[in-house]
């Protein structure tokens, strides 16, 4: 999409919880060992957040830092996009109480439930409204707090996730001055709450004794069909994000940090060599829509994206669902 007006970044942040969970740990939980957690993952630890830590309040670190970042003041945000599946409640939006945490009265704003690919669909609305004149200064805010909907009982998945925050301030491109927005994309095939959900809590199966002692209030998924999933998506989608350019534009690919396996496996199909792909898997595991920003975050501190050159994010998830956003720095 050409913008009607030029849409940048002008401000990035990150919040990640103090408390590390190592493999280590996991494996005194369940029958599991950090060769295995490595091998299969990429992951070495994870965050959880602390007794009582809410979403909304590391959503809103993260966003007063990419507030700081740009220079904005928190009265001038006009949109807070919250982009989570671990929100504080099923209602009102985490955006609500964000939007309250960093003091922006004259924002508007909702949740993106878009599972891991949240970040991406946030940064293209962002986008949207602000290249057609409707607002000027969004802020997007990727969060979660998947410690609260995994069942440490089930190695299946209790060794993938982690909790994070990461969030981008988008403005038109003059203001911003970095980060030109160029294309976005989203996509979804629904029928698949089987392959990776939280079963219960909604209004499909809601709270009973039931569906607690089934376990039904955590992360259910079916792994080698995600992983399927997401390698063919993530090299589709990329390709059909590059192809208008040319490959050695491209200076760094920022995934969802899904799984370093699928990251390399993807990266193959596209050809794009791994030191020009920014991976922190190892340190976080997968944080869902916290893990493009984060990364994000982490790629500009060291110094990993190249002035002119694009840095490309592809994001897929729970759905299913996948986007990809692409900038010029
Ligand atoms: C989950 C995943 C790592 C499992 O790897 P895999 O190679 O597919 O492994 P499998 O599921 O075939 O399981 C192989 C064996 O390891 C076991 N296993 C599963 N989790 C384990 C763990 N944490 N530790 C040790 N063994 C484990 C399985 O029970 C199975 O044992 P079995 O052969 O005796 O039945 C992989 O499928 C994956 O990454 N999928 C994508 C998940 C994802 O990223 N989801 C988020 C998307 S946004």
């Amino acid at each position: 999409m050409k913008s009607l007006i030029p849409v940048g970044i002008a401000g990035l942040g990150h919040y990640v919880p103090e408390r590390r969970l190592t493999n280590a740990e996991l494996e005194k939980m369940v029958d599991t060992s950090d060769e295995w957690i490595v091998q299969r993952s990429g992951i070495r630890e994870r965050r959880v957040a602390a007794e009582g830590e809410l979403a909304s309040e590391m959503g809103a670190r993260a966003a007063q830092e990419a507030l700081a970042d740009a220079g904005v003041a928190p009265e001038d945000v006009d949109l807070v996009l919250c982009c989570t599946v671990t929100g504080d409640h099923l209602f009102p939006a985490t955006a609500c109480e964000i939007a309250h945490l960093i003091g922006a009265p004259h924002a508007g704003g909702w949740d993106i439930g878009a599972a891991c690919s949240g970040f991406v669909v946030g940064a293209m609305t962002a986008a949207q409204f602000i290249s057609t004149g409707a607002y000027r200064n969004v802020l997007v805010v990727g969060v979660e707090k998947l410690s609260a909907i995994l069942d440490y009982t089930d190695r299946t998945t209790c060794v993938l996730f982690g909790d994070g925050a990461g969030a981008a301030l988008f403005t038109d491109l003059d203001r911003a001055g970095r980060g030109e927005y160029l294309s976005g994309s989203s996509g979804m095939r629904g029928g698949n709450a089987d392959v990776l959900s939280l079963p219960a809590g909604g209004t499909r199966f809601g709270t009973s004794f039931d569906t607690v002692e089934k376990r039904m209030h955590f992360v259910r998924m079916q792994g080698r069909q995600v992983y399927r999933f997401a390698v063919n998506t993530f090299a589709e989608t990329a390709e059909k994000a590059l192809a208008p350019y040319d490959r050695d534009e491209l200076g760094l690919l920022v995934p969802h940090q899904v799984n370093l396996r699928i990251i390399e496996s993807a990266a193959e199909q596209v050809g794009v060599p791994m030191d020009r792909i920014f991976v922190n898997i190892d340190r976080y595991g997968n944080t869902s829509a916290a893990s493009v920003p984060l990364a994000l975050y982490e790629a500009r501190r060291e110094g990993r994206m190249v002035d002119g050159k694009l840095v490309l994010c592809v994001a897929f998830g729970a759905g299913l669902t996948w986007g990809h956003v692409l900038f010029r720095w």
